[in-house]
């Protein structure tokens, strides 16, 4: 540990009350311009701390920002988030970031976050707005061994695992709309993008990338997204602590992965279906080279969407976007 570390675990044991810059030399055994020099630091990294000439330092708690020590403290996981957390402050798209350390060999677990991006990617070249201060933007290094044609599973299991927490911290009717919107009141207020390299009959690395609008104010939104798009502030009027979110998802994320990874979907169709209200509903689904009409019967056990068009005739739609 170092003594920055050191320093802070005195601070926290110590919240809210004033510790002297002379114990915490002794106790720390550097000089008080070292413990000093290491406060300033904590402040620029978010850590809320007073300090006062005759009293010393008080530390009161910590910005909502992400610091890799505070995400993991407290964080039962094993791969996700266990590994390196690689945050930036600003970012082209924490995907782009991601796929390159991928191919450098970066190991399952790697978590790339970021406060802002500036060309943050959604589906089918869409952009995702990533305003500082307000999100979560992040993406998942995955090596899981399993063949292409499994992939898709993984989207629908990181909707399971957004949306459940999303449920359980907020209370508000989250909805999965199939395969990777999670709404609220029809609006958007998360989406996944995974992608992949892979050869014929396995997966090289897949990359889980995530955008959680967490605490964005409707009038924040940009013109082209604001009827359709939303946030848990937007809501509920309750500010969530995104680090208290993005750890929720993490460790819902881990069950699910391994329990994907050992069952398949079929073991998570019930949470999935649980998530859902598109079952029964009436779409109009636009997949890549068409256009169909129909009612959803079902989410089958390998995660495709089964359609009754107007003739009667079954699809299984493998994907697509869904409207509603
Ligand atoms: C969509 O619904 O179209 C997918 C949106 C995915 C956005 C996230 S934000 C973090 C990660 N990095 C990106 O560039 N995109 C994903």
């Amino acid at each position: 540990m170092t003594t920055k570390d050191n320093l802070l675990l005195y601070l926290k044991k110590n919240k809210n009350s004033w510790i002297s810059g002379e114990y915490l030399s002794q106790e720390l055994l550097v000089s008080r311009a070292a413990v000093n020099k290491h406060i300033r630091k904590l402040r620029d990294h978010g850590y809320q701390i007073s300090s006062s000439t005759k009293k010393g330092y008080c530390f009161y708690g910590v910005k909502d920002i992400f610091i890799a020590a505070e995400i993991q403290e407290d964080l039962d996981t094993r791969i996700f988030g266990k590994q390196e957390i690689i945050y930036f402050d600003e970012v082209d798209s924490t995907n782009a970031q991601a796929r390159l350390m991928a191919a450098q060999g970066a190991p399952e677990g790697t978590l790339v976050l970021a406060e802002k991006q500036i060309s943050g990617k959604g589906r089918k070249g869409r952009t995702w707005f990533s305003p500082p201060g307000y999100g979560i933007y992040a993406s998942l290094i995955l090596r899981p061994a399993m063949p292409p044609s499994d992939v898709p599973g993984i989207t629908l299991i990181t909707a399971i695992a957004a949306a459940e927490s999303l449920s359980a911290l907020t209370k508000l009717p989250v909805k999965i709309k199939w395969p990777n919107d999670i709404l609220v009141n029809k609006n958007k207020l998360a989406g996944i993008l995974t992608e992949i390299s892979t050869d014929m009959d396995a997966v090289d690395y897949i990359i889980v990338g995530i955008g959680l609008n967490v605490n964005t104010p409707s009038e924040a939104f940009p013109e082209h997204v604001k009827s359709i798009a939303t946030s848990v502030f937007a809501e509920s009027g309750m500010t969530l602590s995104r680090v208290k979110l993005l750890r929720a998802f993490l460790r819902q994320y881990e069950a699910c992965y391994i329990q994907f990874k050992r069952e398949g979907f079929a073991g998570l169709r019930r949470r999935w279906k649980n998530m859902t209200d598109i079952i029964g509903k009436n779409v109009t689904i636009e997949e890549i080279d068409t256009t169909r009409a129909g009612r959803v019967v079902d989410v089958d056990n390998d995660g495709t969407l089964v359609l009754r068009d107007d003739t009667g005739r079954m699809h299984r739609i493998f994907s697509g976007d869904v409207i509603l």
